[in-house]
């Protein structure tokens, strides 16, 4: 069985690499890497790949940045050209970037079987780029592997076939615990190591990322977030590696953070798990992270007004503080009186890649 495996943005990064790592023990799977480019600075895409052992992409489509329109285009073009050369038996995709919907449309058209991992999500907001792409996904999915029981729930009311939805846990957790175990000082650079120390060690600072366009591209959305995190700088320091779209907004709204705020460039994957699970809080308005926070028991306060993962607030670290000022110093305090006594979600065990190919193979 020849298997296209798709990845695009930097969270797909560490969703494939279990999945391809899984791929190589199982017998007459020929399991093939197909990198869009949707991200392509080194450090939002190449330091994955090192990061996290991945071997380099069998292909590489080159589609860059764009508006939504050009970007998936792009994406759907080149792609095209790669399925009606190679003749894949099945396209698999993973979460909800324009790279996923690009690829499933494409694979779907040319009557090639689409298998999407961490299918059923839903935010029942439609102004989130990311539910449309969820949404059309798992419209033309064949498999849909499922992370947690709120995706079951939502593809049953969709009225997707049952025998097709398999709840298999997250590979975003097996690449998690992979990498915690794996996890040396060695690899982290002096600077980030320093900049622990700097800002207290261990459970004295907070760590922040934020990229959401509903977040970052609207001026007063991103002066309330900025006026909320300046304040708690005055409590402890708070580590921010910046997005790139973050990075152009803080510029062009003249943004101004307090010192005890330290902004970074995007860092790899074991450079941010090193300084997350040690943070006394993680703010973000990331999905993966609510998930990774969960897993090891970190706090977590989301700046959004919804999760398309409730599991890990009803279960999990994360509060939801909405966007507002006042709601993300009140969720502050709530989620750091609350104490780390979370459960981890079943089968969050690091074995779901281990079963989505036992599912596919049978
Ligand atoms: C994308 C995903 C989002 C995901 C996020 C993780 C969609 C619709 N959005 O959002 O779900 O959470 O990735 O990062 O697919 N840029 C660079 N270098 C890069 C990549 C991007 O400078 O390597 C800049 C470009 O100017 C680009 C902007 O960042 O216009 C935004 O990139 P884009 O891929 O369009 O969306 P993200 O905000 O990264």
């Amino acid at each position: 069985m020849k298997v296209f495996l798709i990845a695009g943005a930097r969270p797909n990064f560490m969703k494939i690499a279990p999945i391809y790592r899984a791929s190589l023990a199982v017998p007459g799977v020929d399991c093939r890497i197909v990198h869009t480019g949707q991200h392509y600075d080194r450090e939002m895409s190449q330091s994955f790949f090192d990061d996290l052992d991945i071997p380099a992409p069998a292909f590489y489509l080159e589609a860059g940045s764009g508006s939504h329109a050009v970007q998936t285009a792009k994406i759907m073009v080149a792609f095209e050209a790669v399925c009606e050369k190679e003749q894949p038996d099945l396209v698999m995709v993973v979460g909800d970037v324009n790279s996923t919907l690009a690829c499933s449309i494409v694979a779907k058209k040319l009557q090639i079987q689409v298998a999407h991992v961490e299918a059923g999500l839903r935010s029942f907001d439609l102004a989130m780029p990311e539910e449309i792409n969820r949404m059309v996904t798992d419209a033309i999915t064949d498999w849909f592997f499922v992370t947690e029981e709120s995706g079951v729930t939502n593809l049953r009311q969709e009225g997707k076939p049952a025998d097709r939805i398999c709840f298999v846990g997250h590979v975003m957790i097996d690449n998690l615990l992979h990498q915690v175990k794996k996890l040396e000082e060695s690899r982290i650079s002096e600077s980030v190591k320093t900049l622990k120390l700097g800002c207290g060690g261990e459970k004295a600072y907070a760590f922040m990322t934020l990229h959401r366009p509903s977040n970052v591209d609207d001026k007063n959305t991103f002066l309330g977030i900025a006026a909320a995190l300046n304040e708690i700088a005055k409590d402890m320091a708070i580590i921010f590696p910046v997005h790139p779209r973050t990075k152009k907004m803080i510029e062009a709204f003249d943004i101004i953070f307090s010192e005890n705020i330290r902004l970074l460039s995007p860092l790899g994957f074991t450079e941010s798990l090193f300084l997350w699970k040690d943070a006394r809080v993680v703010l973000t308005d990331s999905g993966g992270l609510q998930e990774e926070t969960t897993a090891l028991g970190v706090p977590c306060v989301t700046i959004r007004e919804n999760t398309e993962r409730p599991i890990t607030v009803e279960m999990g670290t994360n509060v939801l503080a909405g966007t507002s000022q006042e709601g993300i110093l009140n969720a502050v305090q709530k989620n750091l009186a609350k104490g780390r006594n979370a459960s981890v979600p079943p089968l969050w065990d690091g074995r779901a890649a281990e079963r989505i190919w036992e599912i596919l193979c049978a």
